[in-house]
């Protein structure tokens, strides 16, 4: 018993000893043992000196025991005894059990029999009903937290981490606009993007454009008709890649940054439908967007049938007016 609690202290003393370098001596990331291999030798000695602590006070204590009367020596034994059975720990843990010692069993056996067979009253272990008493509160806080008051359940937990995932994902976007190639591309609407990509056109793309977008060299943007395709993803590619070889325009994914690519394109479909001073013809194919929601168009037919129809989604032809 003795040497086990000093086994212990060596050993509880070691682990403080080695916190207490690992805190107080600098080493950045990495533990100070690693950086410093010193510290071991430190250890060693702090080891060596535990050690001879414990067989110093040992051999003071047997000593002086022996040197003691018989009846000093008899006391001295006695507070040790005395000491043991306070042990807080061990008083707990029997506690906790509440085991009937095999001397006692007498008083709780049953008293029926069979074949020799008997049974102990034994009490509940402490432990267990502990354990018991801890769920039934449990299962109240439970019940008032989720059933009464309606606690967030899981479901609304997965909301709430979805939600964070997606305003990171925001806040993310923010820095890294250049992430952003032909397939992730969007279209911008915000006034900064669009004044960012007017600055981009009027110094890269007025020459064969117009500063209006009319047209000249190259054809003409404002238009519902497109020789590459409409929409933000063609072009966006048209800017990126260029057009088809020999035309004249150029790719402009060396010179232009991908957020940039992507202003620029926003702010030419954003010229969509202005007039330009000096149109150029229309050229290439009628662009209808296949990603536009289907719009209901009424029409009423102006003949004596007076009928009305609903269109979807169809170029509207002949003579009709819109209402
Ligand atoms: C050197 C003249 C020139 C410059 C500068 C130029 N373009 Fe072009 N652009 C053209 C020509 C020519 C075409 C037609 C390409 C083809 O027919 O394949 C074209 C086509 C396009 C188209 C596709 C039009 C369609 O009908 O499909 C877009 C969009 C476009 N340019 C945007 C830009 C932007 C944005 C810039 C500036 C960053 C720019 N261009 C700079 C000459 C130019």
């Amino acid at each position: 018993m003795k040497t086990t609690a000093s086994y212990l202290r060596i050993i509880g003393f070691m682990v403080l000893a080695f916190f207490l370098l690992e805190f107080t001596v600098e080493s950045g990331d990495t533990w100070a043992i690693v950086k410093y291999p010193v510290i071991w030798a430190v250890l060693g000695l702090v080891f060596v000196f535990a050690i001879a602590i414990e067989v110093i006070s040992e051999t003071l204590k047997s000593i002086l025991f022996r040197g003691l009367n018989e009846e000093a020596q008899a006391k001295f034994l006695a507070a040790e005894e005395q000491r043991k059975e306070n042990n807080w720990f061990k008083n707990t843990y029997k506690k906790l059990l509440a085991k009937k010692p095999l001397e006692k069993e007498e008083e709780i056996v049953l008293d029926h029999n069979y074949d020799g067979i008997r049974e102990l009253d034994n009490t509940l272990p402490p432990w267990w009903v502990y354990m018991f008493y801890a769920t039934i509160i449990f299962a109240v806080v439970y019940m008032v937290r989720y059933h009464i008051f309606d606690g967030i359940d899981q479901d609304q937990e997965y909301e709430i981490a979805v939600a964070e995932a997606r305003a990171e994902i925001e806040e993310y976007k923010k820095t890294a606009k250049d992430l952003i190639d032909v397939n992730t591309v969007e279209i911008l609407t915000g006034k900064q993007d669009i004044a960012a990509g007017k600055t981009v056109f009027e110094a890269n793309c007025i020459a064969c454009h117009k500063v209006d977008g009319g047209g000249g060299i190259g054809p003409n943007l404002t238009d519902d008709y497109w020789i590459l395709g409409g929409g933000i993803k063609n072009v966006f590619n048209t800017v990126s890649e260029g057009g088809r070889d020999g035309k004249g325009m150029v790719a402009w994914k060396t010179d232009l940054k991908p957020s940039e690519m992507a202003q620029v394109s926003s702010y030419v479909l954003s010229l969509h439908g202005t007039t330009p001073a000096d149109p150029k013809e229309p050229e290439g194919d009628l662009w209808i967007d296949p990603n536009a929601p289907v719009e209901e168009v009424e029409v009423k037919i102006i003949d004596s049938t007076k009928i009305q129809m609903k269109i979807e989604d169809q170029p509207v032809t002949g003579d009709v007016v819109k209402e």
